[in-house]
């Protein structure tokens, strides 16, 4: 898996004066079929979240409201997505070193995952995830 895989998936948009609405389907919308969400609030100005890769798990992240940063990593190349409309979200596929900053105040980020949560899917130390793409490679 590599970093051009990972994209921008321009999401439904409902608009209408009282308000829009943005919805996802798992497997006709994304990639996968969603198991898991899960969001980030609340996160306080200078924080950083990620710093992790996944084995297996694809997801898509979405800046539901407010705006931050997503940086990329493949082990080859890098990449950094700034995430600030409701209606778009980053596709993220296995093998993909993530760190997120630079959250604005009221940011909250949405995350749909194609699996449960799963401690041993995670590679959180950069070697190993470096050490387990070349492996891959191989
Ligand atoms: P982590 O994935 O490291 O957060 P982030 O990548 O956003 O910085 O998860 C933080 C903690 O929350 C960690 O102890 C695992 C736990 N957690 C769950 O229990 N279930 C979940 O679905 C997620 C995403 C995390």
């Amino acid at each position: 898996m590599n970093i051009t895989q990972c994209r921008i998936i321009e999401l439904p948009k409902i608009g209408d004066p009282r308000g829009n609405l943005t919805f996802i389907e798992g497997g006709r919308h994304i990639p996968f079929d969603i198991r898991r969400v899960y969001y980030l609030y609340d996160v306080p100005g200078g924080a950083e979240r990620g710093g992790h890769a996944h084995k297996g798990l694809h997801q898509l992240i979405i800046a539901v409201a407010g705006s931050f940063d997503i940086h990329l990593d493949d082990g080859c190349g890098r990449k950094t997505i700034h995430m600030n409309r409701s209606y778009n979200g980053l596709y993220v596929c296995p093998m993909i070193w993530r760190e997120m900053d630079n959250f604005s105040s009221g940011a909250v980020c949405m995350v749909l995952a194609s699996e449960y949560y799963d401690e041993t899917d995670y590679l959180r130390d950069y070697e190993d995830f470096i050490r387990t793409t070349k492996e891959a490679g191989r």
